[in-house]
């Protein structure tokens, strides 16, 4: 049995990355690490009960995180503050969790020296032209645009000086947008799947014409399990399913998914800096690892992400009303 630390394993990606590695991999045996933010919920790790181990803790706490990486083989650092819009209203504990948390993950890996997988964006990058046949690649140059971003990439950077100066071994991916169930409803699809199934138009920031890069978050962790496997020390893998649509043709196909007129949505203020459009060239990943996403029906994998809102209500609705108001008050 390996021994998998799992920071951030409460939140959308990572209790998803606990559910998968559960069903996939029995070799590994998790502990989680998670502070239970606003993004985190210990009932998303009731379908995994008595097969993972919680526990409740801060990634800027040195001592917790010492204790808890002494004990194990590998760490796949999830935990962050991941939402743009609250990045732009609070950016402190941006600051907090992504630089500072990053920091003490790595400066527990070097003392014990263990494996650290860290998970990033491929916001990190920028933006690029809407239209344009440009993506993402490895060698992009960093031009992040937001708090949210800029902390990200200040924890990339962290993690590829602690290789090259103190000879840690990890690893880095990049992905795009990520999609599927248990992702908070302050996010772009969940937002509006609720907002219909709650009689409320989906809203669109601006134009709605800017591009996101959708992926499954099962081809996405798919794709963590291979780079922790296969990947090489010090190298970064961009991860990306080539699922280029505009906000606007999705929420288009929200709507008539869910039997709905295609053009019932409203436009909103746009959100300060907002990127044009992510794309990624996961060619590495798919050459040098050998990875390939399972998803490649992006309307398929939207209409089970529908139907888990569906089923779920009980999941989301507690938070919904709390989450419009804040909207509300940006004018969004
Ligand atoms: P999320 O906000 O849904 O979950 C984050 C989790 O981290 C929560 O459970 C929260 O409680 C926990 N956390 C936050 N601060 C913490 C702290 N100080 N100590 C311990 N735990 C803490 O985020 P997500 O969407 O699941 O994103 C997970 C990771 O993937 C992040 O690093 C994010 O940057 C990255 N990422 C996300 C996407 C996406 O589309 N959501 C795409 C690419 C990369
Ligand atoms: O690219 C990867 C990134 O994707 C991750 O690093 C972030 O953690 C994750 O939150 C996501 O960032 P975005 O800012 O792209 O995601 P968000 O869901 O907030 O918005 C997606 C797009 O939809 C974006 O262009 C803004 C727009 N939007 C968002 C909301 C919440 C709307 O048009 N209406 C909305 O109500």
């Amino acid at each position: 049995m390996k021994k998998l630390l799992v920071t951030g394993g409460a939140g959308f990606i990572g209790v998803n990355f606990v559910h998968y590695t559960v069903k996939n991999k029995p070799e590994y045996e998790i502990t989680v690490l998670d502070n239970l933010t606003y993004a985190g919920e210990e009932h998303n790790l009731d379908p995994v009960k008595g097969k993972v181990k919680f526990v409740k803790g801060d990634i800027t706490d040195a001592e917790l995180v010492n204790s808890l990486v002494a004990d194990c083989d590998v760490v796949v650092h999830f935990a962050a503050e991941s939402h743009n819009d609250n990045s732009l209203s609070n950016p402190w504990p941006f600051v907090h969790t992504n630089l500072i948390g990053t920091y003490t993950i790595l400066e527990a890996v070097r003392k014990y020296s263990k494996r650290l997988h860290h998970i990033s964006t491929d916001e990190v990058y920028g933006d690029l032209e809407i239209g344009s046949p440009e993506r993402f690649t490895e060698d992009t140059p960093y031009n992040p645009s937001s708090p949210y971003s800029s902390t990200k990439a200040g924890s990339d950077l962290l993690v590829r000086a602690w290789v090259r100066s103190f000879g840690v071994e990890a690893t880095i991916s990049n992905c795009s947008n990520n999609y599927g169930p248990y992702q908070h409803i302050e996010k772009f699809i969940p937002r509006q799947i609720t907002n219909v199934l709650s009689g409320n138009k989906p809203k669109l920031y601006g134009s709605g014409e800017q591009v996101r890069d959708w992926i499954h978050v099962d081809d996405h962790n798919s794709a963590v399990h291979v780079i922790i496997e296969k990947g090489k020390i010090g190298e970064t893998y961009l991860i990306g399913a080539s699922g280029e649509k505009n906000n606007k043709d999705v929420v288009e196909t929200i709507l008539e998914t869910m039997d709905k007129p295609k053009d019932d949505y409203e436009h909103v203020a746009d959100r300060p800096g907002h990127d044009a459009r992510y794309g990624i060239d996961s060619s590495k990943l798919q050459t040098e690892l050998g990875w390939k996403p399972k998803y490649t029906d992006f309307k398929a994998g939207l209409a089970d992400t529908i139907a888990w809102y569906q089923e779920n209500e009980w999941w989301w609705k507690p938070c919904k009303d709390k989450v419009e108001n804040r909207y509300k008050k940006q004018g969004q």
